[in-house]
């Protein structure tokens, strides 16, 4: 049985991934407009994995005998300046979303709830990936800087990302 605070930080960590979701969906329509059909796609592949994401602990929840209670999603931005700035922000948003994890982790030790904890390993490894991909991508474009024809192989670079 989950505990109710435990059961609330989940919610809200379920709401989180799909805010996620929403934000690189946004940047996918960016890099669309720009005709970047590759950061596009690679953009539209990690909205998906951020579903994923909450299907996870969505599932976990039910799992444990807990309620899902679905949170408002917020408004993403809608316009960005830059390759590099959705980058950029993408980079942030995911050391954002590597506290929230950490905290639940923390709060699922205090908890003494050791089937939250062993869950959460997952998201731990996933949050170093996602952190190690972004910052070399932001990495890459900052190198890059106003040349059309290197933003033109990063984004074939992008386009050959796996997954659905
Ligand atoms: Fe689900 Fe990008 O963290």
């Amino acid at each position: 049985m989950l505990n109710a605070t435990v059961q609330q930080a989940l919610n809200d960590q379920i709401q989180k991934e799909f805010h996620s979701a929403y934000i690189y969906l946004s940047m996918s329509a960016y890099f669309e407009a720009e005709n970047l059909t590759g950061a596009a796609s690679w953009m539209r592949k990690q909205a998906g994995e951020e579903q994923e994401h909450a299907l996870k602990i969505f599932d976990f929840i039910l799992d444990r005998g807990g309620h899902v209670a679905l949170q408002a999603i917020s408004q993403p931005a809608a316009e960005y300046a830059s390759s590099l700035a959705v980058f950029e922000d993408a980079y942030a948003h995911e050391r954002k979303v590597t506290q929230s994890i950490h905290d639940l982790y923390a709060l699922a030790l205090r908890e003494n709830d050791y089937p939250t904890q062993v869950m959460l390993q997952w998201f731990i490894d996933e949050q170093v990936e996602e952190e190690k991909t972004s910052s070399a991508i932001m990495a890459q474009l900052k190198m890059v800087g106003d040349s059309p024809a290197a933003l033109l192989m990063i984004d074939r670079q992008l386009a050959a990302r796996a997954g659905g």
